[in-house]
């Protein structure tokens, strides 16, 4: 059915041409979308008649912005490390090797019980206003237990990413698990997956097996994404660079060559930054506005996970966005929507131009800008996807 939405107060469309400044900011807007869930017009409310018979519903002076495009998840797991949680709580550090528990936990589980543990928190994620998720696997990390686990991430979402190295498991020679995951692993996902991803870290891969694990997903046609300079300065960052990959994920630890790099790349590769995860590893925050400012392309996300960040809610990434890495309300709400579309190299998604799809939050604020000043107060009215009501109601 078509859709008809009017006296929405502050209307954020990403669309510079139809709106004010970068965000495309249309107040006292309407917004039509049509039967297949495209955007067919956003703009001033009294010019409604022209794109629509029907009769609009009032949004009564609520904001409306882009679907959350959340570009980093692992939510296909099983248990939870609340243990881990408590005991770093007290004072010991994070470390890749955590990764291993769940592991564990996911190998043990049932198909069903996974399924309905990544179903549910797509579904919490939903519910704060994410129409877009990426979802990798890496928690399984044996031939049978990713290609379950990536079969269970498409069910999902279409933004599929195979994470076999995240970790090496104990139970394979560290030589030999590289062309494992290279070899039959690989092989096994391909059909759920869009994109490959790698940790490249202290604890994880390094630069070169990274190459190598990248360029084989390259050659089997996978888009390429990469865990880079979480735990340590490291490659990471220039290996993405040199790959074109299309984002370089957590960037907590940077040099000013790092920064350049990704600069340069500004129109290829994104930088993903994750600041839940700083947050619940009491790691530094990355310095996203003088990224910004040196021309990086920052995406948002959640990395939502039970060992680092186990949330799935893009406002609270925003907040601490804002409030802890610098970034201003405006530039939160564009790398939590367009970047992250960026980041998975989607333009149908992330902006409300006309033709692109009609997903989006009706808030229960006068404006954006209400997500980082509330920090973990839902304000969400309701969520449209594909041009349906899917939380809420309008
Ligand atoms: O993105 N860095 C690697 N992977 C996850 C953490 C996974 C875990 O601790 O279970 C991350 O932070
Ligand atoms: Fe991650």
């Amino acid at each position: 059915m078509m859709l008809a939405l009017n006296n929405i107060g502050h209307l954020v469309t990403n669309d510079p041409a139809i709106g004010n400044g970068p965000l495309g900011i249309i107040n006292n807007a309407g917004l039509v979308a049509d039967d297949d869930g495209k955007i067919v017009w956003c703009g001033p409310q009294d010019q409604i008649d022209q794109y629509t018979e029907a009769q609009p519903i009032s949004c009564d002076g609520c904001a409306i912005i882009p679907g959350f495009v959340d570009s980093h998840t692992h939510i296909v797991f099983a248990g939870d490390r609340a243990n881990e949680f408590e005991a770093r709580m007290e004072g010991l550090p994070y470390a890749a090797g955590g990764i291993q528990s769940t592991m564990m936990a996911t190998r043990a589980a049932s198909d069903e019980l996974l399924s309905l543990n990544a179903q549910h928190l797509a579904y919490e994620a939903l519910c704060s206003g994410t129409t877009t998720l990426e979802v990798k696997s890496g928690y399984g990390l044996s031939v049978k237990d990713e290609e379950r686990s990536m079969r269970i991430a498409r069910t999902v979402t279409t933004e599929t990413t195979f994470l076999g190295a995240h970790l090496y498991p104990t139970d394979v020679e560290q030589e030999d698990y590289v062309d494992l995951v290279v070899g039959e692993m690989l092989n096994a996902c391909l059909p759920h997956a869009k994109w490959i991803d790698v940790f490249c870290d202290r604890g994880a891969f390094d630069v070169d097996q990274s190459r190598e694990i990248l360029k084989a997903g390259a050659k089997a046609g996978l888009g390429t994404r990469i865990h880079a300079n979480q735990l340590q300065r490291g490659g990471g960052v220039q290996l993405g660079v040199e790959l074109g990959v299309a984002s370089c994920d957590h960037c907590t630890h940077l040099t000013e060559k790092d920064i350049e790099a990704l600069s340069s790349a500004n129109k290829t590769t994104v930088a993903t930054l994750l600041p839940a995860a700083e947050l619940c590893t009491r790691s530094p925050f990355p310095h996203a506005r003088h990224m910004i400012e040196q021309g990086v392309t920052v995406a948002l996300a959640t990395d939502c996970n039970p060992g680092s960040s186990y949330t799935t809610s893009m406002p609270f990434v925003m907040s601490l966005a804002v409030i802890l890495m610098g970034m201003t309300p405006d530039q939160a709400l564009w790398s939590s929507t367009q970047g992250g579309a960026q980041a998975l190299r989607r333009n149908d998604i992330g902006n409300l131009c006309a033709g692109s799809r009609a997903d989006f939050v009706v808030l229960d604020a006068p404006s954006h800008i209400h997500l980082a000043y509330r920090p973990g107060v839902n304000q969400t009215r309701a969520v449209v996807r594909g041009g349906k009501c899917v939380v809420g109601a309008l």
